[in-house]
């Protein structure tokens, strides 16, 4: 039967039954017609498939969420079947390789198949307002371009397993405090070239089965009731041809969200069929509402089913181990190496100290819903241990303990006295899961006090002290940057990320990380300070589309490291910059060619990005904006062509006069950079826009 005739014989019970959650995780079949029940399930850096899937219900007998905190164990879940544990959104931001994200995501596909889910909730694609957000860990970036590119490989991925995705929150979600009611109050030009951005390019270039509508409220509406986010945006302007999902809990009112174009309700709510019943009767919903919203959930159900005969077959546990320590390498972030510190070789050292219980227990992912029970968690010290052999001696202390991240000074002797007699000292230090995790934000951007402690104290003792941060956001590491030789970022890299942290350390793997995120001075630096958390009933993005190296380069702030940066073991030359055609043109193909080398002694991956600058428009715009980047391999000596092709895209901005996408005439700048502050070559190209204020 299609869907046509289904809606034919269906009854408007059966209609509303089929609008919200069945269960926690699934929806309603109606066997009757032949309509199957699909479940959803957490992502988006592993599948959370809940032993009690349909519910798990407290003492009281009320449902309560299967992933509070407070239930987690240190790093995984005491209620949720082991799947493998991949780098987080942030972590795999840093890749800046979108094969790499698709290559996770089709793994991601064959362990919800495993599992029998036939939608797996991610990515999450909130951009990077502030670093405090307790979700960033979860997000991809504070570019708009990059996060949607990262989102639509993401969905490619796990969608080319039969297996559906929902993007999420859509949208304005950038803080987790007082998400629930909270207002964000975004002009439209911001909406449009920051906030939505990414939404929009992913549904464009992937198609997700889902969006998941956010909990707050976006200028004065909630997102679950909002028409113009829901249809005139999503459904409308973006051409968004599935289903719109709540996120769960975050309908108020089942037939105001029907209205505002909200096709599922999740999870179970026994009020809605009550007040759809009710709205119904009074005419206040129509035939024609109840009927569009059933048709998008019904061919995302049917959708669903076709891959019915993949659900329940096994994978290759192993293969998805390596893939989730490939993923991590390409994370792993070097951000200092004064004197070449690292990689640490049997030439250069012959002892070392490494500090921390993390080195032991990496943290391999943030709180929350996210938060999954992964297959097995590789020891950073037991692969240091490994690779230094019979050449170099290696002496640990935990110094602290996992949880307790409070350590004693006493338990810091023995790690001072090791710094104290090594070639070099390695510090693992991070933020656990009651730092960063969803359903509240960081209270600040620096670590723990005593966490500072143990790295001020180590560095006091060993001048060659490395510092390996396991973080999902952001540090501010002003307190003792200055005094560490060394600082390796592996964000939540995954369950692997131990045995990739010291492939890096030992050079076995170079470091090809770059940050999708500008790390600042500090806190009172950044755009979003002053107007975070809001007043308790609205937060104001007065900052508008100044958000991250967008307001950090236009108002030359200085940062800590910028957007883009990343060390390598080797370096880069690039040469050669040629933007055709030179003769103005309507931006329909600017081509920009340009070659690198590496010049140094070791293979190394690097991702060059490709800046626009458009400095004679009339309109605020940001002096710089990132239009495309690419990751490549080369070894020592090799040198490639990089080209790109740039299309309108890469030089319009949002006018709110004409309420449309549009190009002023004038001269572009193109920059080519290893990193937003790190330009390489510059050209610019003149664009023939719709108006000429010559
Ligand atoms: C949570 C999160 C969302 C998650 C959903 C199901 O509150 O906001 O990201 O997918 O509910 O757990």
């Amino acid at each position: 039967m299609n869907i046509k005739e289904i809606i034919s014989k269906i009854t408007i019970e059966e209609k509303f039954s089929l609008l919200s959650g069945r269960t926690n995780w699934d929806t309603a079949p109606v066997e009757r017609l032949g309509i199957p029940s699909i479940s959803l399930s957490d992502g988006p850096h592993g599948v959370r498939k809940d032993f009690n899937a349909a519910n798990t219900v407290s003492e009281d007998g009320t449902i309560k969420p299967t992933w509070d905190t407070d239930l987690a164990g240190y790093n995984g879940l005491s209620y949720a079947y082991k799947a493998t544990c991949f780098p987080t959104a942030s972590a795999m931001s840093a890749t800046w390789n979108t094969e790499m994200v698709e290559e996770v995501g089709k793994a991601l596909g064959e362990e919800c198949a495993a599992l029998n889910v036939d939608i797996i909730l991610g990515p999450g694609t909130n951009i990077k307002r502030t670093p405090l957000c307790g979700r960033n860990f979860e997000y991809f970036s504070e570019d708009p371009y990059l996060s949607g590119e990262l989102s639509a490989a993401y969905i490619n991925g796990v969608q080319s397993k039969g297996i559906g995705t929902s993007l999420k929150h859509f949208a304005g979600n950038n803080q987790e405090f007082d998400r629930g009611d909270i207002s964000s109050e975004i002009d439209i030009r911001t909406l449009r070239e920051i906030y939505l951005r990414p939404f929009e390019i992913a549904i464009k270039k992937a198609k997700p089965w889902t969006v998941m509508c956010a909990y707050n409220r976006l200028n004065g509406i909630y997102c679950a009731e909002n028409k113009f986010l829901l249809n005139d945006m999503l459904k409308e302007e973006f051409g968004f041809e599935g289903l719109v999902v709540s996120d769960w809990w975050a309908v108020k009112d089942r037939a105001k969200s029907l209205k505002g174009s909200l096709d599922l309700e999740m999870p179970v709510n026994d009020k809605s069929m009550t007040v759809l019943k009710t709205a119904y009767k009074k005419g206040e919903i129509s035939d024609e509402e109840i009927n569009s919203a059933l048709e998008r959930v019904l061919k995302i159900v049917f959708k669903a089913s076709e891959g019915k005969s993949s659900r329940g077959k096994e994978y290759d546990a192993t293969k998805h181990h390596e893939l989730a320590r490939r993923a991590a390498s390409e994370a792993i972030t070097l951000l200092k190496n004064e004197d070449e510190v690292l990689p640490v070789t049997k030439e250069k050292v012959k002892k070392i100290a490494v500090i921390g219980e993390f080195a032991r227990q990496p943290i391999i992912q943030g709180g929350g819903s996210a938060c999954l029970t992964p297959m097995e968690v590789d020891s950073a010290l037991d692969r240091i241990i490994e690779l230094a052999g019979t050449d170099i001696e290696v002496d640990f202390a935990a110094a602290y303990s996992v949880w307790a991240a409070f350590p004693g000074v006493e338990r810091l002797g023995k790690a001072m006295e090791l710094a104290a007699d090594a070639d070099v000292a390695i510090v693992f230090v991070g933020e656990s899961q009651k730092v960063e995790a969803e359903a509240f934000d960081r209270f600040n951007i620096k670590l723990s006090p005593d966490m500072e402690n143990i790295i001020l104290r180590v560095a006091a003792q060993n001048p060659n002290t490395v510092v390996v941060i396991e973080a999902g956001s952001a540090i501010d590491m002003s307190a003792w940057i200055h005094k560490v030789k060394g600082v390796v970022f592996s964000w939540f890299g995954g369950e692997a990320v131990g045995s990739a942290i010291a492939d890096i350390l030992f050079g076995l793997t170079n470091p090809s990380g770059k940050l999708a995120e500008t790390f600042p001075l500090k806190l009172e630096d950044t755009p979003a300070f002053g107007t975070y958390p809001g007043n308790g009933f609205a937060v104001s993005y007065t900052e508008g589309i100044m958000v991250g190296y967008r307001y950090y380069d236009s108002y030359e702030k200085e940062v800590l490291f910028p957007f883009g940066h990343g060390l390598s073991y080797t370096n880069f030359e690039y040469s050669d910059l040629k933007i055709t055609p030179d003769t103005p043109l309507i931006a329909d193909e600017v081509k920009v060619s340009f070659k690198v080398k590496n010049i140094g002694k070791v293979q190394g991956k690097e991702t060059v990005q490709i800046y626009v600058n458009d400095k004679a428009c009339r309109t605020l715009r940001p002096n710089k904006e990132l239009k495309a980047f690419t990751k490549i391999d080369l070894q020592p000596g090799e040198e490639k062509q990089v080209e790109f092709t740039l299309n309108r895209e890469a030089f319009e901005y949002f006018n709110v006069n004409l309420n449309s996408w549009y190009i002023e005439s004038g001269n572009f700048q193109i920059q080519i950079g290893s990193s937003s502050r790190d330009i390489r070559l510059k050209g610019k190209v003149f664009i023939k826009g719709e108006k000429d204020f010559s």
